[in-house]
């Protein structure tokens, strides 16, 4: 059975587009090295014809088949199974601008195409796309669409689903739907858009995109800001939002602790604020459509009221770009600074913005009275209630010793954000990692919603099998 398919996709993409499990290796390891998977075979095509032409075939033969863009996933959403029963889809080489409509603020893209691209392109055409986040490099549109992408401009743009206008998706029986529509008002029924987005490519496999372009700010101001208490800074974000309106671009959080913990793993970066006490500080961009002389004559003046109205302790502004890259690389490290200093458990919860402050408070107090000594490293974007609400091992503990105990710490972190009417993933997706912890939290109607219409779209259950919902795993 696998032999005849790997000579049908063979004579559909051609041999030296069908790798075996050994060739693809690269491919079949998650980035965070939790999930391992195995292949029939992975298949790179070269436009939508044959995406859909393989996807027939698969189905002919009941083969799962998994998508994968960048591999930057944090779930495991793109890892095939370890059982080989799967064909894994690249769209490495649909990576085609298919349109750039400066009048309509549009731009048509293949799937495949890096975000870095997308943004360039962007910019050439003197526009902005602004989604935005650490694996810009090496993410690919394809993979910020099936996973909703957020990152740092959600408070001003909205997330990946909130910047698409149209999508071209392949079905689960080999079809391919055309909503390539650069329209911004389209009330014709349900919206099967906003179902493929965010679908972890459950529900059929997005091909190319018609995104939204914005204009391009003339200037911006990056500045870095230390706070009291995360209620300060709870304060001073709304005060930023209601002072430079759509101008607020970024608003993120480091903790004291994130901060000497970059400070501890890239000796080499900047040292903003040493020797500061301060808990809490906050990244915080204005982007400016006039000059750069009105953003910081805007600037001066918001801040100056905050300070007034004790809103900040202190503040480090930007004075070059250099310096703004700077800042912005601090935030960006985090991640990486994590991973240097080992292991550590990873949430990515949001809740309303009036109970962040509650949220981590209790959150902090419940975990030291289970688990005492742990490590908090809080940051993300709390302009969007988003935390990356990471939990390390106590000094003079292990690692292992730490992780050990995931499952347990994990559902107090997802009970506390539950009970905080949040959520418990608020931007990395639900994977295979996650599988379980959703049944916990969507109510049975919600669940059971979700399931008709993965049954209805694909009834074999062959798009991406085990992901977002329980089932067979591929
Ligand atoms: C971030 O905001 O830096 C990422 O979403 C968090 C991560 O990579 O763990
Ligand atoms: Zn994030």
């Amino acid at each position: 059975m696998s032999q005849a398919l790997w000579l049908t996709l063979q004579a559909l993409v051609g041999a030296k587009h069908v790798q075996n499990s050994e060739e693809a290796v690269a491919y079949l390891t998650d980035r965070q090295g939790r999930y391992v998977g195995q292949v029939i075979a992975a298949v790179h095509p070269a436009n939508t014809e044959e995406v859909a032409a393989v996807v027939r075939a698969c189905a002919a033969s009941q083969t799962p088949v998994v998508v994968q863009g960048g591999n930057t996933g944090l779930m495991g959403g793109a890892t095939p199974s370890a059982d080989g029963r799967a064909v894994l889809l690249l769209l490495d080489r649909m990576n085609r601008i298919r349109a750039v409509d400066t009048d309509n603020d549009t731009l048509t893209v293949e799937a495949g195409c890096i975000l870095q691209t997308v943004q360039q392109v962007a910019r050439e055409a003197d526009r902005l796309f602004p989604l935005s986040l650490g694996a810009e490099g090496s993410c690919t549109l394809g993979g910020n669409l099936g996973t909703n992408a957020g990152g740092t401009a959600v408070l001003r743009y909205g997330n990946a689903r909130e910047l698409t206008l149209g999508l071209e998706v392949v079905t689960a029986q080999g079809e391919i739907w055309d909503g390539l529509r650069g329209l911004r008002k389209d009330n014709t029924g349900y919206d099967l858009r906003d179902l493929f987005i965010g679908s972890e490519g459950t529900l059929g496999i997005i091909t190319a995109a018609t995104l939204k372009l914005f204009p391009r700010p003339r200037a911006q101001v990056t500045a870095l800001l230390a706070f009291d208490s995360l209620a300060q800074a709870v304060a001073l974000l709304s005060h930023a939002r209601s002072g430079f309106g759509a101008g607020l671009t970024a608003f993120e959080l480091l903790s004291a602790e994130c901060l000497a913990l970059l400070q501890e793993q890239f000796p080499e970066g900047p040292r903003p604020f040493k020797g500061t006490r301060q808990p809490w500080f906050a990244l915080l961009e204005l982007s400016d459509n006039h000059s750069e002389a009105h953003a910081r004559e805007t600037f001066e003046h918001v801040l100056g009221e905050a300070f007034e109205q004790n809103l900040l302790a202190d503040a480090l502004i930007a004075e070059s770009l250099s310096q703004s890259e700077a800042f912005w690389q601090l935030r960006e490290n985090m991640s990486e600074a994590q991973k240097r200093a080992g292991r550590n458990m990873k949430h990515d919860i949001s809740v309303p913005i009036s109970r962040v402050v509650a949220f981590v408070a209790d959150t902090d107090a419940l975990l030291q009275q289970h688990f005492p000594g742990v490590r908090h490293y809080t940051f993300g974007h709390l302009g969007d209630g988003n935390l990356h609400y990471n939990v390390a091992h106590p000094p003079g503990s292990t690692v292992e010793a730490h992780m050990a105990h995931y499952a347990e710490l994990s559902q107090l972190v997802h009970d506390s954000a539950h009970a905080h009417g949040g959520s418990i993933s608020a931007e990395h997706g639900i994977g295979q990692r996650k599988v379980d912890v959703l049944a916990r939290y969507k109510s049975p109607v919600e669940l059971d919603l979700m399931r008709r219409i993965k049954q209805a779209l694909d009834p074999h259950n062959l798009l991406n099998p085990g992901k977002v919902l329980a089932g067979g795993q591929a």
